[in-house]
């Protein structure tokens, strides 16, 4: 891609460039035809940078909406929150303050999403390039009058604000890093920060290690569609004093402590906590609170005689259940008319792939697709069958 500059974003901001990022919308985009295309009308640098930002918007769908109004840069675009996540922190954990900071805000993927949600943001971003992106998009979603773009070091800033949001850089020397130390800011700034503030919260990579975090912090882990995506640290009165968990879109939340330990037999229903329940170490709090159990202490598969309906689980139907063996789990198939098995495990050493592969000889053609589980219960290699209902 080609190095964009300030001057680029002007230009691509222009009215005429936007015209033909309208325009290539609705075109296929190819290397060659489509520069050579524009290269009739533009300058060599001006139609490299239109066509990547094509490619970026095309790029860009599933994070922004509105995409196709936008202007990205490759490496912000993949920093940039998702835009489900974006918007419930803005409206659920920002949601009673007023004067808002971004610190770091990159190209808006999160400040955006708090001037949607109403608040006033000073948005902070030491990269000119990307600053100047920030500009274009807050106007280009009738949000300039809500956001005021500050090109700089938030760390040189006095911050007169209500709370703060925070999301560091998670590369260090080109390669990604969970260290909190090693982000940039590292975390020792925003834990200097979070004593002049009366609330800061602080996105960090779902798999930091907790006992780097600073004391009397507050934790809690996001899911989207059943994927990890982010811890999200809290400081002064957005310290929760638990840990918690929290499944998007739905917004259900899990707030901690950590239940008491239940476990029991395979009933008729096998359940697969949410992979924020199980971060924030929860397991035995969501039993609790499904009236369900776990088949193993270790282990975060959960079992209930009753279907339950949450989205911090997914559910299967049991059909069988025993101790592992291949041909006792072809047999099962067979006898159930299986025509697809996908196999999922927790402490158990077998390859999900390999099994899958090997088990294909007992599918139909046309029958359902069924999940085999193996995990542990008590020491002994178990598997389970199931259907989702
Ligand atoms: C992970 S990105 C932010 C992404 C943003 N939340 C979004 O959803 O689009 C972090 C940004 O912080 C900026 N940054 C890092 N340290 C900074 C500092 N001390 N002051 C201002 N910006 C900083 C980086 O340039 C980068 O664009």
């Amino acid at each position: 891609m080609r190095r964009l500059t300030p001057e680029a974003v002007r230009f691509l901001s222009g009215p005429a460039a936007q015209a033909e990022l309208a325009a290539l919308a609705g075109e296929p985009l190819d290397p060659l035809a489509t520069v050579a295309a524009l290269r009739k009308r533009w300058g060599e640098d001006e139609a490299a940078w239109l066509y990547d930002q094509a490619r970026l918007r095309l790029r860009a769908r599933g994070k922004f909406p509105e995409a196709g109004a936008l202007l990205f840069e490759a490496e912000a675009l993949e920093q940039a929150s998702a835009g489900p996540v974006a918007r419930w922190r803005a409206e659920q954990v920002f949601g009673p303050y007023e004067r808002v900071a971004d610190l770091g805000a990159g190209i808006g993927g999160d400040a955006l999403a708090l001037a949607a949600a109403g608040k006033r943001v000073r948005a902070v971003e030491r990269d000119p390039v990307r600053a100047a992106i920030l500009e274009h998009n807050a106007a280009a979603l009738g949000l300039a009058d809500r956001i005021e773009v500050v090109t700089g070091d938030w760390r040189a800033l006095a911050l007169d604000v209500d709370a703060a949001f925070a999301d560091p850089a998670r590369r260090s020397g080109g390669r990604r890093t969970v260290r909190l130390e090693a982000m940039e800011p590292p975390i020792r700034d925003l834990e200097r920060l979070a004593r002049r503030l009366p609330a800061l919260a602080v996105k960090l990579a779902p798999a930091l290690d907790k006992s780097e975090l600073p004391p009397g912090a507050g934790l809690g882990f996001v899911s989207l569609a059943g994927e990890l995506k982010e811890a999200l640290a809290g400081f002064g009165e957005l310290a929760a004093p638990e840990p918690w968990a929290v499944a998007l879109p739905a917004g259900v939340r899990l707030l901690g402590p950590e239940g008491p330990e239940r476990t029991g037999p395979v009933g008729n229903y096998l359940y697969e906590p949410d992979p924020a329940v199980i971060r924030a170490g929860l397991v035995r709090r969501l039993a609790a609170e499904l009236d369900a159990w776990q088949l193993d202490a270790q282990v975060a598969y959960l079992s209930a005689d009753e279907p339950r309906s949450t989205p911090l689980v997914r559910g299967w139907r049991v059909l069988e259940h025993g101790p592992f063996r291949q041909k006792t789990a072809a047999a099962w198939l067979a006898a159930h008319g299986a025509g697809g098995v996908e196999v999922k495990r927790r402490r158990s050493p077998v390859e999900p792939a390999v099994l899958e592969k090997k088990l294909r000889a007992a599918l139909v053609p046309g029958g359902p697709t069924l999940t085999l589980f193996l995990t542990r219960i008590a020491g002994r290699s178990w598997a389970v069958l199931g259907r989702r209902p």
